[in-house]
């Protein structure tokens, strides 16, 4: 079987002067298709800008016999990326979302310049070159796009609280965008990839940095964003290291009370073990069935008596 090729197709890729989305520029390129390598040139906290990263690349890829054009826009701008790529090839097939900036600190000393650098560029950066791509997807009744998101993101990771909170807001994001593109063929997934990087260089202990390559992150991205892929939608991978896996939520069995002015917080405390208990678990991924649980729930004889938990000398804003 031959491999999967790219020919015919426009794929932008953000954050490619470097690390992930460079592999994944040249890589593409390289199998046909053509590339608007998008990088601002900053530094890794986001600061100053430089022509110089985006045109490395793709004075590459011309040099290989690839077609790439530079865009140095910010991802904040990231309709002026995909006009870009307009202008450039007449039209956009394949969007990876992987511009990325660390702001670490732990929240106590967070800032709202720290805060807000991080959310621009992840999360409203691809919310900005996502919409502006949109239009053209859903016209031609095609897309593919990668959101980037972080095992800080799905676990969190001390002194990250910014970077969390976007990374998690790329998996709703993406999430929703799949449910929506779905019937125009409009395919969204979403990746933590862990790869040896510039940005990854303070947070992946140097022994294992020498086994994560950002090419073991690739092939599983150009999977994803081929024709090919007609199966994997609202999808969530983990990659890197040549491993690849799936992510699923997982729902417990769950506490039901009956609806009365017995359910009281010592009533919820007493039946506590059954939230927590993933016996037989749900991977539904979809909302609870209300009307069902309802049903049964008011068949339910009576709550049980807790504890009279009381909150005396505790201040609450709610
Ligand atoms: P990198 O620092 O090597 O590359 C990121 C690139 O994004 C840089 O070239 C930078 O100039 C560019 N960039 C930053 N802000 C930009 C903006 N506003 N507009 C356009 N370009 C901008 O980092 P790496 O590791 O390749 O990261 C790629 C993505 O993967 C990021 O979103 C990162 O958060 C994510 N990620 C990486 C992990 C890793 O292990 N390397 C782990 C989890 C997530």
């Amino acid at each position: 079987m031959s491999d999967l090729r790219y020919d015919g197709k426009v794929a932008v890729v953000t954050g490619a002067g470097a690390g992930l989305g460079r592999a994944y520029a040249e890589f593409l390129a390289a199998r046909g298709a053509s590339v608007v390598v998008n990088d601002l040139g900053g530094s890794t906290s986001g600061q100053g800008s430089s022509t110089k990263a985006a045109d490395v690349v793709v004075e590459n890829i011309v040099a290989a016999g690839g077609k790439a054009v530079a865009s140095y826009e910010s991802v904040e701008n990231g309709n002026r990326i995909i006009d870009k790529a307009i202008e450039a090839f007449g039209r956009i097939d394949i969007l990876i979302n992987n511009a990325g900036i660390l702001r670490d600190i732990t929240f106590r000393k967070m800032t709202d310049r720290d805060w807000d650098a991080v959310y621009s560029v992840h999360l409203r950066g691809t919310y900005k070159t996502t919409r502006a791509a949109w239009s053209h997807f859903r016209k031609q009744k095609y897309g593919r796009v990668i959101m980037t998101s972080s095992a800080t993101g799905l676990y969190g990771n001390f002194g990250q609280s910014n970077y969390s909170a976007a990374k998690a807001g790329m998996i709703g994001f993406g999430e929703t965008l799949a449910k929506e593109g779905a019937k125009y063929n409009i395919l969204t997934n979403v990746i933590a990839p862990m790869a040896a990087s510039r940005l990854s260089g303070g947070v992946i202990p140097p022994d294992l940095a020498a086994q994560l390559s950002p090419a073991w992150v690739v092939p599983v991205v150009a999977m994803l964003v081929h024709s090919a892929n007609t199966f994997e939608n609202g999808s969530i991978f983990e990659v890197g290291a040549t491993h690849v896996c799936k992510l699923r939520w997982e729902r417990s069995t769950g506490a039901l009370l009956k609806p009365d002015e017995t359910m009281t917080p010592g009533a919820v405390l007493a039946k506590w073990q059954a939230v927590n208990d993933f016996s037989k678990p749900d991977h539904s991924g979809a909302n609870p069935d209300m009307e069902y649980l309802q049903s049964l729930a008011v068949k339910i004889d009576r709550n049980p008596i807790g504890e009279n938990v009381r909150f005396d000398g505790r201040v609450a804003v709610v």
